[in-house]
């Protein structure tokens, strides 16, 4: 998967994508990432990004001409490599729809994928209407720009991947995947200060294990998340 990001603070990437399991990804080859400075695309003197909104108000509106040429620029080279296809373009805003797992799932499908990561202050309206295909959100609070949640999303999305995980087994377990939150999980000692690891896990039983995993998630579903019940299959 190729993953482009448009961004005015390229740098911000640095950390996220340069260590741990996703440097791994990319050192494999199962994701490759490309960020690109959207000031690179500006051709005025000052390379202008933003600009004060018509009609008066604080704040900057991020202007439509670079984030424009960006995208087209990246639409020309993969169409130069043959692919011409429908790539999603996707507006990081606090007004884009929720994201959730089965949006990470449905977008860790495509070969290739836009990200703009916008200035929470505001973004010209024609940049939506005109260039963008999808808007997403992380969560119902305000970020200062959308590179954060890019990061977020382009995380979540690319532990799906084929390759990613050592055991991808382990992404049917987990919370979320069915609608639920994870059972809770033990590991050695089997007591520790006095507290105990539930019987049942030692016990080699794994039809009895997996019937109490099931029911402790609905348990803990319906404590924590009680909205996620009426949802889960
Ligand atoms: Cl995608 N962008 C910004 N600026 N703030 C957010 C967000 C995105 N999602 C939640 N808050």
């Amino acid at each position: 998967m190729q993953v482009f990001i448009l961004t005015i603070s390229p740098e911000m990437f640095q950390g996220p994508f340069n260590c741990g399991l996703f440097q791994k990804a990319v050192d494999k080859g199962v994701v490759k990432v490309d960020i690109r400075n959207i000031r690179d695309y500006t051709h005025d003197k000052h390379h202008a990004t933003d600009d004060s909104p018509y009609g008066g108000g604080a704040g900057m509106v991020m202007k439509p001409e670079p984030i424009f040429e960006a995208v087209e620029t990246i639409q020309t080279e993969l169409a130069q490599k043959g692919i011409t296809n429908n790539i999603p373009v996707i507006l990081l805003t606090p007004q884009g729809r929720l994201l959730n797992q089965e949006i990470v799932k449905t977008l860790s499908q495509y070969n290739n994928i836009i990200f703009i990561c916008g200035q929470y202050e505001g973004i010209d309206e024609r940049v939506r209407e005109h260039l963008v295909t999808d808007e997403i959100s992380i969560g119902d609070y305000v970020l200062s720009g959308g590179e954060l949640a890019a990061m977020v999303v382009v995380n979540a999305m690319v532990r799906l991947l084929p390759g990613f995980l050592g055991s991808p087994e382990s992404l049917l377990s987990e919370s979320h995947t069915d609608g639920l939150l994870e059972y809770p999980q033990y590991t050695r000692p089997p007591e520790f200060r006095n507290w105990a690891v539930p019987e049942i896990l030692l016990s080699g039983n794994h039809a009895q294990i997996a019937k109490w995993r099931e029911n402790q998630s609905i348990i803990r579903t319906k404590q924590r998340r009680p909205d996620m019940i009426k949802r889960a299959s």
